[in-house]
């Protein structure tokens, strides 16, 4: 089987980072995962680029043209796939439209309740009954675009911010690999 190539990109702790590093690494995983992108420098999950001797590019948002030099490596990395993982920075529409490939994100909640930030918080404020994570093609709406897989649960009445996040996260580890493999089959 002849994976493609992918790219992560990270701002955070980057748990599903290493949740896909270590899927990608089975025979059958449709893709290899070719380069990491940070846009923090101190982001813990560089690391596991590091540890696994994957290449990483720490990026400086605030350097104009930085999107030109991430589409210039990702093209000479022959990159068909980009999978945000806790990427917390917006891509611009020129990006989504040059890179001209798929680029999908993982968010905490089952889109299109909760788009944008602090999505955590919001679910508890409103008492919501049931909660999960979503995998979504990025397009120029924030966490707006077509879905390619959703896990959910059902909150405890006690539920707080902390365990929210760890059963949300943990549905994470088996949903974004769910709909990488999803992407290929479906083709
Ligand atoms: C994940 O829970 C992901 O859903 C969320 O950031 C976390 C990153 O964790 N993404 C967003 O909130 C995007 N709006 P990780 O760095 O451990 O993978």
């Amino acid at each position: 089987m002849v994976k493609k190539n992918a790219c992560i990109f990270i701002s955070g702790k980057g748990s599903n980072l290493e949740n896909l590093i270590k899927k990608s690494r089975e025979y059958s995983f449709p893709v290899n995962i070719k380069l990491v992108i940070s846009n923090n420098k101190i982001a813990q999950g560089i690391n596991f680029a590091r540890i696994n001797s994957i290449p990483f590019l720490i990026v400086n948002t605030k350097k104009r043209g930085f999107e030109n030099l991430i589409l210039k490596i990702i093209k000479k990395n022959k990159i068909s796939l980009i999978c945000l993982a806790g990427y917390m920075k917006i891509i611009s529409e020129k990006f989504i439209r040059e890179f001209g490939k798929q680029i999908i994100n993982i968010h905490p909640s089952l889109l299109p309740k909760y788009k944008g930030l602090d999505t955590y918080n919001k679910i508890l404020k409103n008492k919501e009954k049931k909660t999960g994570c979503t995998i979504h093609f990025v397009n120029k709406q924030l966490d707006g675009g077509k879905i390619i897989n959703k896990k959910f649960f059902f909150l405890n009445k006690n539920e707080s911010l902390e365990t929210l996040k760890i059963k949300t996260q943990k549905l994470e580890r088996l949903a974004y690999p769910e709909a990488i493999i999803k992407l290929y089959r479906d083709r």
